[in-house]
């Protein structure tokens, strides 16, 4: 197969996921997938500027991005939830068919993510306290536990606004220490295991149990913590139930664990939701804060490294209009930037010569996507991580 075929193949499976997820109302692993979409579909147009579909790929990659966009916007408690009760239709029309059959694979294969991540710590722009924290929880006790008689922390907890890396951060770990890698958006254990919630984690948490067994470190990697949490206005029910059954598993991993390598790490944007019970287990805290500005510029010189850039480009002066700007808002304005350009250059029809070459990017173009878009973390937002860092920090 070409190389060609094989990044559009590649694109429209990650497409189809998206979609996939994106019904189920899995928001975050949605965009994700979307994003990966996109990126293979600017490798395909970059590596073959001359190919004839190259149009509609650039269309697809705007019409992905804007799906992105809305996603973003849309993550409101209330329309989570509201996701949230229409899997639950889905998932009762598939538990009919398996009536206490145990035939819960069926859930883990669609929920569970174990394909292993590959993110390197170089891709995690700063984040400086936060890798050094999670490198001495979980990296060095896996690669030396022989220099930790007193044992180590299980489970880490990582929060702080939305789109700062928390989740870049949880695969990088994954990659470094070689794990299986089990990931579930909490959101959608409530919402599509529906009844069978309780027993499936008890499952995914036997797994990883039994990798570790096998010499394979374990990372359960619960996103959207906080949707365990079954907030007082709609207790749908049932998430009390799934909340024991994790601090069971997390107490059973803390204790029969001496030398075993299973850790669980969380993640939220709402760490105030989540009840004492589930704060102390996870023995490590850790901010994952919003980017300063030397940050920002590296976050710019990173995302625009495989661009071509003029030299009137000033990534200064952008980190500083980039104020507020989480590392996913700086990723999808370079991002924009480029798809305008290209979409502009297939317009113009000079793509048709083989030759031909898309324009640098100017300062113009990015400062024409920077009036048009606002951080999508808010001050407020700030000051309520920090309060919260402050009373529970945990390092
Ligand atoms: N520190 C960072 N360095 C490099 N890229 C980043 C960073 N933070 C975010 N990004 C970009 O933004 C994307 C989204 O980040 P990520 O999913 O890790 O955020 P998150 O903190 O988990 O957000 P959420 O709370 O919404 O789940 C990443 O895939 C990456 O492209
Ligand atoms: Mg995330």
């Amino acid at each position: 197969m070409s190389a060609s075929s094989e990044l559009e193949k590649t694109a429209t499976a990650y497409a189809l996921d998206a979609v996939r997820l994106d019904k189920q109302g899995q928001k975050g692993r949605a965009i994700t997938l979307y994003q990966k979409a996109i990126e293979a579909l600017l490798q395909l147009v970059q590596l073959y500027p001359e190919y004839g579909l190259n149009k509609v790929y650039v269309q697809r990659a705007i019409a992905y991005q804007e799906r992105i966009k809305a996603l973003q916007g849309a993550v409101s408690p209330m329309e989570m939830n509201e996701a949230a009760n229409e899997n639950g239709e889905n998932g009762g029309a598939t538990m009919d068919g398996n009536n206490g059959g145990g035939g819960s694979a069926k859930p883990n294969e669609e929920l569970v993510v174990t394909e292993k991540p590959k993110v390197s710590w170089a891709e995690v722009v700063g984040l400086e306290v936060a890798k050094k924290a999670v490198k001495e929880a979980i990296v060095y006790p896996v690669q030396r536990p022989d220099l930790f008689p007193l044992g180590w922390p299980r489970g880490i907890l990582l929060f702080g606004p939305p789109g700062c890396g928390k989740t870049l951060l949880a695969a990088a770990v994954a990659t470094e220490i070689d794990a299986n890698f089990y990931s579930i958006d909490a959101a959608s254990i409530m919402s599509k295991w529906l009844g069978e919630a309780e027993q499936n984690v008890a499952k995914l948490f036997g797994s990883a149990r039994k990798s570790a067994t096998e010499g394979k470190p374990a990372i359960v990697f619960v996103d959207e913590l906080d949707s365990l949490m079954g907030n007082h206005s709609n207790e749908v029910g049932g998430e009390i139930r799934v909340k024991n059954q994790f601090l069971k598993e997390m107490d059973g991993i803390a204790d029969k664990g001496k030398a075993l390598h299973v850790y669980i790490m969380g993640a939220t944007n709402k760490p105030w939701d989540l009840d004492w019970a589930f704060i102390r287990r996870f023995q490590k805290r850790i901010l994952v804060p919003l980017a300063d500005s030397a940050t920002r510029l590296n976050m710019l010189k990173h995302y625009t490294e495989t661009l071509t850039v003029d030299t009137n480009v000033d990534l200064t002066e952008l980190a500083r209009l980039a104020e507020g700007f989480s590392g996913s808002d700086i990723r999808d304005v370079c991002q924009s930037a480029q798809l305008k350009l290209i979409g502009e250059f297939f317009e113009s029809g000079k793509a048709t010569d083989k030759e031909a070459k898309p324009r640098a990017l100017t300062m113009a173009d990015f400062r024409q996507i920077f009036e048009e878009r606002k951080p999508s973390v808010s001050l407020d937002m700030l000051t309520n991580y920090n309060r919260w860092f402050d009373a529970f920090k945990a390092l």
